[in-house]
Protein backbone atom coordinates (compact mmCIF):
# COMPACT_ATOMS: atom_id res chain seq x y z
CA UNK A 1 0.00 0.00 0.00
CA UNK A 2 1.76 3.26 -0.94
CA UNK A 3 1.29 5.72 1.35
CA UNK A 4 3.48 8.44 0.55
CA UNK A 5 4.87 10.64 3.21
CA UNK A 6 5.19 13.71 1.06
CA UNK A 7 8.07 16.64 1.81
CA UNK A 8 6.70 19.57 3.12
CA UNK A 9 5.93 22.62 1.18
CA UNK A 10 8.31 25.69 2.22
CA UNK A 11 6.79 28.78 3.27
CA UNK A 12 8.86 31.36 3.17
CA UNK A 13 9.09 35.54 3.48
CA UNK A 14 11.63 37.06 1.36
CA UNK A 15 12.14 39.60 -1.29
CA UNK A 16 11.79 38.14 -4.76
CA UNK A 17 15.18 38.38 -5.69
CA UNK A 18 16.59 36.23 -3.09
CA UNK A 19 14.18 33.22 -3.92
CA UNK A 20 16.23 30.40 -4.48
CA UNK A 21 13.90 28.40 -7.05
CA UNK A 22 13.99 27.18 -10.97
CA UNK A 23 10.95 28.92 -11.43
CA UNK A 24 8.94 32.07 -9.65
CA UNK A 25 5.67 31.53 -10.20
CA UNK A 26 3.73 35.23 -9.84
CA UNK A 27 0.19 35.28 -10.52
CA UNK A 28 -0.93 38.29 -12.85
CA UNK A 29 -4.49 40.28 -12.78
CA UNK A 30 -6.02 41.53 -16.20
CA UNK A 31 -4.98 44.56 -17.08
CA UNK A 32 -2.40 44.88 -14.50
CA UNK A 33 0.48 46.93 -15.53
CA UNK A 34 4.23 45.90 -14.20
CA UNK A 35 4.21 48.91 -10.91
CA UNK A 36 4.28 46.29 -8.39
CA UNK A 37 6.45 43.97 -10.09
CA UNK A 38 8.76 46.58 -11.65
CA UNK A 39 12.02 45.15 -10.44
CA UNK A 40 11.01 41.02 -12.09
CA UNK A 41 10.54 43.19 -15.04
CA UNK A 42 13.86 44.06 -15.11
CA UNK A 43 14.83 41.18 -14.31
CA UNK A 44 13.83 39.40 -17.42
CA UNK A 45 14.89 42.81 -19.81
CA UNK A 46 11.59 43.52 -20.24
CA UNK A 47 9.99 40.38 -21.24
CA UNK A 48 6.72 40.99 -19.35
CA UNK A 49 6.56 44.63 -20.56
CA UNK A 50 6.79 43.57 -23.97
CA UNK A 51 4.47 40.24 -23.74
CA UNK A 52 2.15 42.72 -22.41
CA UNK A 53 2.05 45.24 -25.19
CA UNK A 54 2.06 42.61 -27.72
CA UNK A 55 -1.27 41.06 -26.28
CA UNK A 56 0.92 37.58 -26.06
CA UNK A 57 0.04 37.67 -22.72
CA UNK A 58 -2.46 39.58 -20.89
CA UNK A 59 -3.54 37.61 -17.56
CA UNK A 60 -6.76 35.91 -18.61
CA UNK A 61 -6.97 32.71 -16.11
CA UNK A 62 -4.84 30.27 -17.14
CA UNK A 63 -2.53 32.13 -19.39
CA UNK A 64 1.16 31.72 -19.02
CA UNK A 65 3.96 33.15 -20.14
CA UNK A 66 7.57 31.55 -18.82
CA UNK A 67 10.66 33.72 -19.29
CA UNK A 68 14.32 33.31 -18.13
CA UNK A 69 15.82 35.86 -15.47
CA UNK A 70 18.84 37.45 -16.64
CA UNK A 71 19.90 39.37 -14.03
CA UNK A 72 22.22 37.62 -11.98
CA UNK A 73 21.94 38.91 -9.19
CA UNK A 74 18.15 37.17 -8.76
CA UNK A 75 18.46 34.18 -7.07
CA UNK A 76 15.41 32.41 -9.34
CA UNK A 77 16.34 30.99 -12.83
CA UNK A 78 13.29 31.39 -14.42
CA UNK A 79 9.25 33.31 -13.74
CA UNK A 80 6.14 32.45 -14.86
CA UNK A 81 3.43 34.53 -15.22
CA UNK A 82 -0.25 33.18 -14.52
CA UNK A 83 -3.11 34.80 -15.91
CA UNK A 84 -5.16 35.33 -12.67
CA UNK A 85 -8.28 37.27 -14.08
CA UNK A 86 -9.64 40.54 -13.16
CA UNK A 87 -8.81 41.27 -9.80
CA UNK A 88 -12.00 41.90 -7.84
CA UNK A 89 -13.21 38.19 -9.22
CA UNK A 90 -10.18 36.49 -7.86
CA UNK A 91 -11.00 34.16 -5.26
CA UNK A 92 -9.19 30.92 -3.00
CA UNK A 93 -10.95 28.70 -6.00
CA UNK A 94 -8.92 30.32 -8.91
CA UNK A 95 -5.69 30.52 -6.57
CA UNK A 96 -5.55 26.83 -5.41
CA UNK A 97 -6.31 26.00 -9.61
CA UNK A 98 -4.05 28.57 -10.81
CA UNK A 99 -1.12 26.75 -8.19
CA UNK A 100 -2.59 23.02 -9.85
CA UNK A 101 -2.34 24.40 -13.27
CA UNK A 102 1.38 25.75 -13.21
CA UNK A 103 2.81 23.00 -11.26
CA UNK A 104 1.72 20.47 -13.93
CA UNK A 105 3.71 22.46 -16.57
CA UNK A 106 6.33 22.62 -14.43
CA UNK A 107 6.04 18.73 -14.13
CA UNK A 108 6.04 18.62 -17.82
CA UNK A 109 8.89 20.40 -18.49
CA UNK A 110 10.46 18.63 -15.87
CA UNK A 111 11.55 21.51 -14.03
CA UNK A 112 12.78 20.45 -10.58
CA UNK A 113 11.57 23.39 -7.82
CA UNK A 114 8.72 26.20 -8.16
CA UNK A 115 8.16 28.92 -5.78
CA UNK A 116 4.77 30.38 -5.95
CA UNK A 117 3.90 33.99 -5.04
CA UNK A 118 1.09 34.89 -2.89
CA UNK A 119 0.04 38.23 -4.13
CA UNK A 120 -0.33 41.23 -1.78
CA UNK A 121 -3.47 41.28 -0.12
CA UNK A 122 -5.34 38.97 -2.22
CA UNK A 123 -8.89 40.03 -2.51
CA UNK A 124 -11.55 37.51 -2.03
CA UNK A 125 -15.10 38.55 -2.66
CA UNK A 126 -17.08 36.53 -0.24
CA UNK A 127 -14.71 39.04 1.75
CA UNK A 128 -13.91 35.97 4.37
CA UNK A 129 -11.09 34.50 3.47
CA UNK A 130 -7.89 35.91 5.07
CA UNK A 131 -3.84 35.35 4.12
CA UNK A 132 -3.80 31.91 5.56
CA UNK A 133 -7.02 30.65 3.90
CA UNK A 134 -5.57 31.33 0.15
CA UNK A 135 -2.07 30.06 1.48
CA UNK A 136 -4.19 26.60 2.12
CA UNK A 137 -5.41 26.93 -1.11
CA UNK A 138 -2.81 27.28 -2.65
CA UNK A 139 -0.82 24.21 -1.18
CA UNK A 140 -3.83 22.00 -2.12
CA UNK A 141 -3.78 23.32 -5.61
CA UNK A 142 -0.14 22.48 -5.54
CA UNK A 143 -0.07 18.63 -4.52
CA UNK A 144 -3.33 17.74 -6.56
CA UNK A 145 -0.91 18.71 -9.37
CA UNK A 146 1.47 15.67 -8.01
CA UNK A 147 -1.16 13.24 -8.40
CA UNK A 148 -0.11 10.10 -10.88
CA UNK A 149 -3.35 8.77 -12.86
CA UNK A 150 -1.31 7.10 -14.63
CA UNK A 151 0.18 4.48 -12.50
CA UNK A 152 -0.18 1.48 -14.51
CA UNK A 153 1.79 2.91 -17.48
CA UNK A 154 5.19 1.03 -18.03
CA UNK A 155 7.07 3.49 -20.67
CA UNK A 156 8.07 6.87 -19.64
CA UNK A 157 6.15 8.77 -17.65
CA UNK A 158 4.60 11.72 -19.66
CA UNK A 159 5.09 13.85 -16.19
CA UNK A 160 8.10 14.35 -14.81
CA UNK A 161 8.21 14.20 -10.63
CA UNK A 162 6.97 16.80 -8.58
CA UNK A 163 9.04 19.82 -8.24
CA UNK A 164 10.04 20.80 -5.22
CA UNK A 165 7.29 23.25 -3.57
CA UNK A 166 7.78 26.64 -2.08
CA UNK A 167 5.45 28.94 -1.37
CA UNK A 168 6.78 32.86 -1.20
CA UNK A 169 5.08 35.57 0.83
CA UNK A 170 6.92 39.01 -0.22
CA UNK A 171 7.05 42.12 2.14
CA UNK A 172 4.35 43.10 -0.07
CA UNK A 173 1.91 41.39 1.60
CA UNK A 174 0.25 42.55 4.90
CA UNK A 175 1.98 39.80 7.38
CA UNK A 176 4.01 40.60 9.98
CA UNK A 177 7.00 38.24 10.53
CA UNK A 178 5.15 36.98 13.84
CA UNK A 179 2.12 35.44 12.22
CA UNK A 180 4.63 32.87 10.03
CA UNK A 181 4.14 29.98 12.46
CA UNK A 182 -0.05 30.72 11.41
CA UNK A 183 1.13 30.75 7.94
CA UNK A 184 3.03 27.92 8.16
CA UNK A 185 0.11 25.54 9.86
CA UNK A 186 -1.88 26.82 6.91
CA UNK A 187 0.53 25.54 4.11
CA UNK A 188 0.77 22.28 6.21
CA UNK A 189 -3.49 21.97 6.13
CA UNK A 190 -3.69 22.50 2.62
CA UNK A 191 -0.35 20.00 1.93
CA UNK A 192 -2.36 17.46 3.96
CA UNK A 193 -5.74 18.13 2.49
CA UNK A 194 -4.30 18.22 -1.05
CA UNK A 195 -2.73 14.50 -0.13
CA UNK A 196 -5.71 13.35 1.21
CA UNK A 197 -7.65 14.02 -1.82
CA UNK A 198 -5.14 12.35 -4.06
CA UNK A 199 -5.03 9.37 -2.10
CA UNK A 200 -9.02 9.12 -2.85
CA UNK A 201 -8.24 9.55 -6.35
CA UNK A 202 -5.42 7.09 -6.35
CA UNK A 203 -8.15 4.41 -4.74
CA UNK A 204 -11.29 5.61 -7.15
CA UNK A 205 -8.03 5.31 -10.79
CA UNK A 206 -7.84 1.61 -9.38
CA UNK A 207 -9.79 -0.89 -11.72
CA UNK A 208 -12.16 -3.50 -10.81
CA UNK A 209 -10.05 -5.97 -11.00
CA UNK A 210 -7.12 -4.68 -8.67
CA UNK A 211 -10.04 -2.73 -6.53
CA UNK A 212 -12.22 -5.76 -5.05
CA UNK A 213 -14.24 -4.86 -1.97
CA UNK A 214 -11.68 -7.05 0.20
CA UNK A 215 -9.05 -4.82 -1.61
CA UNK A 216 -10.95 -1.89 -1.02
CA UNK A 217 -11.81 -2.33 2.51
CA UNK A 218 -7.71 -3.10 2.73
CA UNK A 219 -6.15 0.05 1.59
CA UNK A 220 -9.38 2.54 2.72
CA UNK A 221 -8.47 0.95 6.16
CA UNK A 222 -4.61 1.34 5.98
CA UNK A 223 -5.68 4.71 4.78
CA UNK A 224 -7.17 5.77 7.38
CA UNK A 225 -5.48 4.48 10.23
CA UNK A 226 -2.27 6.06 9.37
CA UNK A 227 -4.26 8.92 10.33
CA UNK A 228 -4.83 7.76 13.88
CA UNK A 229 -8.55 7.13 13.27
CA UNK A 230 -9.57 3.42 14.55
CA UNK A 231 -10.88 0.98 11.76
CA UNK A 232 -13.21 -1.71 12.08
CA UNK A 233 -13.63 -3.92 8.87
CA UNK A 234 -16.94 -6.01 9.42
CA UNK A 235 -17.19 -9.08 6.48
CA UNK A 236 -19.79 -10.68 5.03
CA UNK A 237 -20.94 -12.98 8.26
CA UNK A 238 -21.08 -9.80 10.67
CA UNK A 239 -22.88 -8.10 8.21
CA UNK A 240 -25.58 -10.79 8.08
CA UNK A 241 -25.36 -10.85 11.32
CA UNK A 242 -26.31 -7.26 11.37
CA UNK A 243 -29.09 -8.44 9.17
CA UNK A 244 -28.32 -6.10 6.53
CA UNK A 245 -30.54 -7.30 4.19
CA UNK A 246 -29.69 -4.82 1.40
CA UNK A 247 -25.97 -4.46 0.78
CA UNK A 248 -25.94 -8.44 1.19
CA UNK A 249 -28.71 -8.11 -1.59
CA UNK A 250 -26.75 -6.54 -4.03
CA UNK A 251 -23.68 -8.56 -3.08
CA UNK A 252 -25.44 -11.65 -3.63
CA UNK A 253 -24.44 -11.47 -7.71
CA UNK A 254 -20.87 -11.19 -7.12
CA UNK A 255 -18.34 -13.77 -5.82
CA UNK A 256 -16.40 -11.43 -4.10
CA UNK A 257 -17.39 -10.91 -0.56
CA UNK A 258 -18.71 -7.83 0.47
CA UNK A 259 -17.62 -5.77 3.37
CA UNK A 260 -18.15 -2.96 5.79
CA UNK A 261 -15.89 -0.38 6.84
CA UNK A 262 -16.27 1.74 10.20
CA UNK A 263 -14.40 4.10 11.02
CA UNK A 264 -14.14 6.69 14.36
CA UNK A 265 -12.31 9.36 15.27
CA UNK A 266 -13.13 10.25 18.89
CA UNK A 267 -10.49 13.01 20.80
CA UNK A 268 -10.40 12.30 24.62
CA UNK A 269 -13.13 14.20 26.21
CA UNK A 270 -14.96 15.22 22.92
CA UNK A 271 -18.71 15.31 23.96
CA UNK A 272 -21.63 16.97 21.61
CA UNK A 273 -22.40 16.39 17.79
CA UNK A 274 -20.97 13.49 16.34
CA UNK A 275 -20.65 13.77 12.57
CA UNK A 276 -21.81 10.46 10.08
CA UNK A 277 -20.35 10.41 6.97
CA UNK A 278 -21.40 7.54 4.46
CA UNK A 279 -19.99 7.03 1.52
CA UNK A 280 -21.09 4.52 -1.29
CA UNK A 281 -18.47 1.91 -2.55
CA UNK A 282 -19.35 0.44 -5.30
CA UNK A 283 -15.76 -1.12 -6.24
CA UNK A 284 -17.88 -2.09 -9.65
CA UNK A 285 -21.48 -1.17 -11.10
CA UNK A 286 -22.49 -3.57 -13.99
CA UNK A 287 -26.19 -2.69 -13.20
CA UNK A 288 -26.94 -6.46 -12.40
CA UNK A 289 -29.20 -8.56 -13.76
CA UNK A 290 -30.74 -4.70 -14.88
CA UNK A 291 -27.66 -4.48 -16.64
CA UNK A 292 -26.01 -1.64 -18.36
CA UNK A 293 -24.95 -1.13 -21.77
CA UNK A 294 -21.37 -2.01 -22.45
CA UNK A 295 -20.45 1.26 -23.86
CA UNK A 296 -18.69 3.81 -21.25
CA UNK A 297 -19.44 0.46 -18.54
CA UNK A 298 -15.28 0.70 -17.60
CA UNK A 299 -16.27 4.03 -16.02
CA UNK A 300 -18.16 2.40 -13.55
CA UNK A 301 -15.03 1.66 -11.47
CA UNK A 302 -15.15 4.75 -9.69
CA UNK A 303 -18.93 3.49 -8.19
CA UNK A 304 -16.79 3.49 -5.13
CA UNK A 305 -15.57 7.66 -5.42
CA UNK A 306 -18.19 8.67 -2.34
CA UNK A 307 -16.43 5.45 0.11
CA UNK A 308 -12.93 6.66 -1.01
CA UNK A 309 -13.86 10.33 -0.29
CA UNK A 310 -15.13 9.55 3.56
CA UNK A 311 -12.07 7.34 4.04
CA UNK A 312 -9.68 10.07 2.65
CA UNK A 313 -11.48 12.66 4.82
CA UNK A 314 -11.26 10.57 8.16
CA UNK A 315 -7.73 10.24 7.69
CA UNK A 316 -6.98 14.28 7.07
CA UNK A 317 -9.67 14.30 10.25
CA UNK A 318 -7.41 12.34 12.61
CA UNK A 319 -4.13 13.65 11.36
CA UNK A 320 -5.76 17.46 12.13
CA UNK A 321 -6.91 16.33 15.25
CA UNK A 322 -10.68 17.73 14.63
CA UNK A 323 -12.23 18.55 17.89
CA UNK A 324 -15.31 16.71 17.38
CA UNK A 325 -16.43 13.00 17.42
CA UNK A 326 -17.01 11.66 13.37
CA UNK A 327 -17.86 8.38 12.45
CA UNK A 328 -17.19 6.76 8.68
CA UNK A 329 -19.20 4.56 7.30
CA UNK A 330 -18.60 2.81 4.10
CA UNK A 331 -20.17 -0.47 2.76
CA UNK A 332 -18.71 -1.92 -0.36
CA UNK A 333 -19.52 -4.66 -2.73
CA UNK A 334 -19.60 -5.14 -6.18
CA UNK A 335 -23.04 -4.84 -8.76
CA UNK A 336 -23.21 -8.19 -10.64
CA UNK A 337 -25.51 -10.36 -12.73
CA UNK A 338 -23.84 -13.84 -11.30
CA UNK A 339 -26.08 -16.50 -10.74
CA UNK A 340 -27.51 -16.08 -7.51
CA UNK A 341 -27.78 -11.93 -8.17
CA UNK A 342 -30.87 -10.46 -6.84
CA UNK A 343 -33.70 -10.15 -9.94
CA UNK A 344 -35.95 -7.40 -10.55
CA UNK A 345 -39.43 -8.26 -8.52
CA UNK A 346 -37.09 -9.44 -5.46
CA UNK A 347 -38.01 -8.08 -2.24
CA UNK A 348 -35.11 -6.80 0.47
CA UNK A 349 -35.17 -6.49 4.22
CA UNK A 350 -33.15 -3.76 4.93
CA UNK A 351 -31.31 -3.68 8.98
CA UNK A 352 -34.31 -1.26 10.08
CA UNK A 353 -36.93 -3.44 8.86
CA UNK A 354 -38.25 -1.71 6.03
CA UNK A 355 -39.08 -3.70 2.52
CA UNK A 356 -38.26 -2.49 -0.59
CA UNK A 357 -39.33 -4.15 -3.78
CA UNK A 358 -36.23 -4.33 -6.31
CA UNK A 359 -37.26 -2.79 -9.59
CA UNK A 360 -34.04 -1.86 -11.28
CA UNK A 361 -30.71 -3.93 -9.88
CA UNK A 362 -28.90 -0.66 -11.16
CA UNK A 363 -30.16 1.42 -8.29
CA UNK A 364 -27.92 -0.42 -6.19
CA UNK A 365 -26.08 2.38 -4.44
CA UNK A 366 -29.42 3.64 -2.39
CA UNK A 367 -29.71 -0.21 -1.13
CA UNK A 368 -26.16 -0.16 0.39
CA UNK A 369 -26.46 3.52 1.91
CA UNK A 370 -29.89 2.41 3.17
CA UNK A 371 -28.27 0.06 5.73
CA UNK A 372 -25.03 2.22 6.16
CA UNK A 373 -26.96 5.16 7.28
CA UNK A 374 -29.26 3.42 9.95
CA UNK A 375 -25.81 1.52 11.07
CA UNK A 376 -24.54 5.09 11.54
CA UNK A 377 -27.40 6.49 13.71
CA UNK A 378 -27.52 3.49 15.42
CA UNK A 379 -23.75 4.30 16.43
CA UNK A 380 -24.72 7.46 17.77
CA UNK A 381 -24.08 10.07 15.19
CA UNK A 382 -25.65 13.29 15.33
CA UNK A 383 -25.45 14.68 11.96
CA UNK A 384 -25.58 12.82 8.77
CA UNK A 385 -23.81 13.69 4.85
CA UNK A 386 -23.81 10.74 2.60
CA UNK A 387 -21.22 11.15 -0.29
CA UNK A 388 -22.61 8.70 -3.62
CA UNK A 389 -22.11 8.78 -7.41
CA UNK A 390 -25.69 7.73 -7.27
CA UNK A 391 -27.78 9.36 -10.30
CA UNK A 392 -27.21 9.60 -14.28
CA UNK A 393 -29.97 11.95 -13.49
CA UNK A 394 -27.95 14.46 -11.25
CA UNK A 395 -25.39 15.02 -14.57
CA UNK A 396 -28.17 15.35 -16.82
CA UNK A 397 -29.21 18.19 -14.18
CA UNK A 398 -26.21 19.78 -13.24
CA UNK A 399 -23.75 18.54 -16.23
CA UNK A 400 -20.10 17.71 -14.61
CA UNK A 401 -18.97 20.57 -12.92
CA UNK A 402 -21.43 20.71 -9.69
CA UNK A 403 -22.67 18.06 -7.37
CA UNK A 404 -26.17 18.14 -6.31
CA UNK A 405 -26.72 18.65 -2.41
CA UNK A 406 -30.17 17.26 -1.40
CA UNK A 407 -31.13 17.16 2.52
CA UNK A 408 -32.98 18.61 5.53
CA UNK A 409 -33.07 20.83 7.62
CA UNK A 410 -32.41 24.10 5.21
CA UNK A 411 -29.43 25.09 7.41
CA UNK A 412 -27.66 21.70 7.47
CA UNK A 413 -27.82 21.26 3.79
CA UNK A 414 -26.65 24.87 3.65
CA UNK A 415 -23.82 24.54 6.20
CA UNK A 416 -22.49 21.38 4.31
CA UNK A 417 -22.83 23.44 1.26
CA UNK A 418 -20.76 26.75 2.30
CA UNK A 419 -18.00 24.75 3.93
CA UNK A 420 -18.03 22.67 0.18
CA UNK A 421 -17.60 26.43 -1.57
CA UNK A 422 -14.64 26.89 0.45
CA UNK A 423 -12.77 23.58 -0.33
CA UNK A 424 -13.45 23.80 -3.94
CA UNK A 425 -16.52 21.33 -4.20
CA UNK A 426 -19.19 22.86 -5.62
CA UNK A 427 -22.95 21.76 -4.82
CA UNK A 428 -26.12 23.14 -5.99
CA UNK A 429 -29.47 22.25 -3.92
CA UNK A 430 -31.97 20.52 -5.45
CA UNK A 431 -35.50 19.71 -4.19
CA UNK A 432 -36.85 16.87 -1.55
CA UNK A 433 -40.41 17.59 -1.87
CA UNK A 434 -41.96 14.68 0.03
CA UNK A 435 -44.47 14.39 -3.02
CA UNK A 436 -41.98 12.77 -4.92
CA UNK A 437 -41.80 9.95 -2.94
CA UNK A 438 -45.56 8.71 -4.18
CA UNK A 439 -43.27 7.73 -6.80
CA UNK A 440 -41.57 4.69 -4.84
CA UNK A 441 -44.58 3.36 -3.98
CA UNK A 442 -44.75 -0.76 -4.01
CA UNK A 443 -48.07 -2.86 -4.26
CA UNK A 444 -46.39 -5.22 -2.22
CA UNK A 445 -43.65 -3.86 -0.11
CA UNK A 446 -42.62 -0.42 1.67
CA UNK A 447 -41.55 1.30 -1.17
CA UNK A 448 -39.85 0.51 -4.38
CA UNK A 449 -36.22 1.25 -5.32
CA UNK A 450 -36.68 3.19 -8.52
CA UNK A 451 -38.94 5.91 -9.17
CA UNK A 452 -38.78 6.25 -13.23
CA UNK A 453 -37.04 8.72 -14.91
CA UNK A 454 -38.29 12.00 -13.90
CA UNK A 455 -36.61 13.33 -11.18
CA UNK A 456 -34.26 10.40 -11.15
CA UNK A 457 -31.69 12.35 -8.32
CA UNK A 458 -34.79 13.42 -6.21
CA UNK A 459 -36.55 9.80 -5.51
CA UNK A 460 -32.96 8.51 -5.06
CA UNK A 461 -32.66 11.17 -2.49
CA UNK A 462 -36.04 10.51 -0.83
CA UNK A 463 -35.15 6.74 -0.63
CA UNK A 464 -32.11 7.51 1.19
CA UNK A 465 -34.16 9.94 3.21
CA UNK A 466 -36.17 6.82 5.08
CA UNK A 467 -32.86 5.57 6.29
CA UNK A 468 -32.15 8.90 7.97
CA UNK A 469 -33.74 8.22 11.54
CA UNK A 470 -34.64 11.94 11.58
CA UNK A 471 -31.25 13.45 11.83
CA UNK A 472 -30.10 16.38 10.23
CA UNK A 473 -28.80 14.69 6.72
CA UNK A 474 -27.62 15.97 3.59
CA UNK A 475 -26.69 13.91 0.47
CA UNK A 476 -24.04 14.76 -1.97
CA UNK A 477 -25.16 12.93 -5.44
CA UNK A 478 -20.94 13.29 -7.10
CA UNK A 479 -22.02 11.16 -9.99
CA UNK A 480 -21.09 13.82 -12.28
CA UNK A 481 -18.16 15.40 -10.45
CA UNK A 482 -16.28 12.07 -9.39
CA UNK A 483 -14.45 11.32 -12.66
CA UNK A 484 -13.22 14.47 -15.15
CA UNK A 485 -14.26 13.31 -18.99
CA UNK A 486 -12.36 16.22 -20.34
CA UNK A 487 -8.66 17.23 -19.50
CA UNK A 488 -8.60 21.01 -17.82
CA UNK A 489 -5.47 22.61 -16.91
CA UNK A 490 -5.91 22.25 -13.47
CA UNK A 491 -7.74 18.86 -13.79
CA UNK A 492 -6.40 15.91 -15.82
CA UNK A 493 -8.85 13.51 -17.00
CA UNK A 494 -9.66 10.77 -13.83
CA UNK A 495 -10.54 10.78 -10.60
CA UNK A 496 -11.20 14.43 -8.81
CA UNK A 497 -11.17 13.64 -5.21
CA UNK A 498 -14.62 15.08 -4.80
CA UNK A 499 -15.91 15.81 -1.64
CA UNK A 500 -12.69 14.75 0.62
CA UNK A 501 -11.77 18.58 1.47
CA UNK A 502 -14.90 19.19 1.82
CA UNK A 503 -16.27 16.39 4.52
CA UNK A 504 -12.92 16.95 6.56
CA UNK A 505 -13.66 21.25 6.73
CA UNK A 506 -16.62 20.51 8.10
CA UNK A 507 -15.15 18.18 11.20
CA UNK A 508 -13.95 21.99 12.22
CA UNK A 509 -17.06 23.62 12.14
CA UNK A 510 -19.26 21.99 14.81
CA UNK A 511 -19.57 25.61 16.57
CA UNK A 512 -21.85 26.79 14.23
CA UNK A 513 -24.26 24.02 14.17
CA UNK A 514 -27.42 24.15 15.92
N1 LIG B 1 -23.52 4.26 -10.37
C1 LIG B 1 -24.71 4.59 -11.06
C2 LIG B 1 -24.87 6.10 -11.27
C3 LIG B 1 -23.95 6.75 -12.25
C4 LIG B 1 -24.34 6.95 -13.55
C5 LIG B 1 -22.72 7.23 -11.85
C6 LIG B 1 -23.50 7.60 -14.43
C7 LIG B 1 -21.88 7.87 -12.73
C8 LIG B 1 -22.28 8.06 -14.03
C9 LIG B 1 -25.93 4.11 -10.27
O1 LIG B 1 -25.75 2.96 -9.55
C10 LIG B 1 -26.99 3.82 -11.28
O2 LIG B 1 -26.80 2.93 -12.04
N2 LIG B 1 -28.08 4.58 -11.25
C11 LIG B 1 -29.15 4.40 -12.14
C12 LIG B 1 -30.44 4.45 -11.36
C13 LIG B 1 -31.64 4.05 -12.16
C14 LIG B 1 -31.58 2.58 -12.51
C15 LIG B 1 -32.88 4.36 -11.36
C16 LIG B 1 -29.11 5.52 -13.17
O3 LIG B 1 -28.80 6.65 -12.80
O4 LIG B 1 -29.33 5.24 -14.34
MN1 LIG C 1 -26.10 1.22 -10.68
ZN1 LIG D 1 -23.84 2.55 -8.94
Amino acid sequence: MPSVTQSAIACIRAPLSTIETDLLVVPWYEAEAPGRFGELDRATSGEITRALSSKEFAGKPFDILVTPIIDRSWKAKRAAFVGAGVESEFDVRLARRLATTITLLARQRRIESLAFVLRPGLPDPSGDVDVAGYLQAIAEGLTLAEFDGASYKTGEAALGRAPRLTIALTDMVDTSPESMPRCEMAVARGRLLGDCSNLARGLTNEPGNALTPREFAARAGTIASEGGVSVEILDEHQIAALNMGLLLGVARGSSEPPRLMVFRHSPPGATGPVLGLVGKGITFDTGGISIKPADGMERMKDDMAGGAAVACALRAIGKLGAPMRVIGVVPATENMPGGRAIKPGDILKSAEGKTVEVINTDAEGRLILGDGLCYKHKMGATHLVDVATLTGAIVVALGKLTSGIFGTPDWWVDQVRRVGDRAGDRMWPMPTDPDYFEQLKSEIADFTNTGGRPGGSITAALFLKEFSGGLPWAHVDIAGTAWAEEARPFMPKGATGVAVRTLAELAFTSDAWK
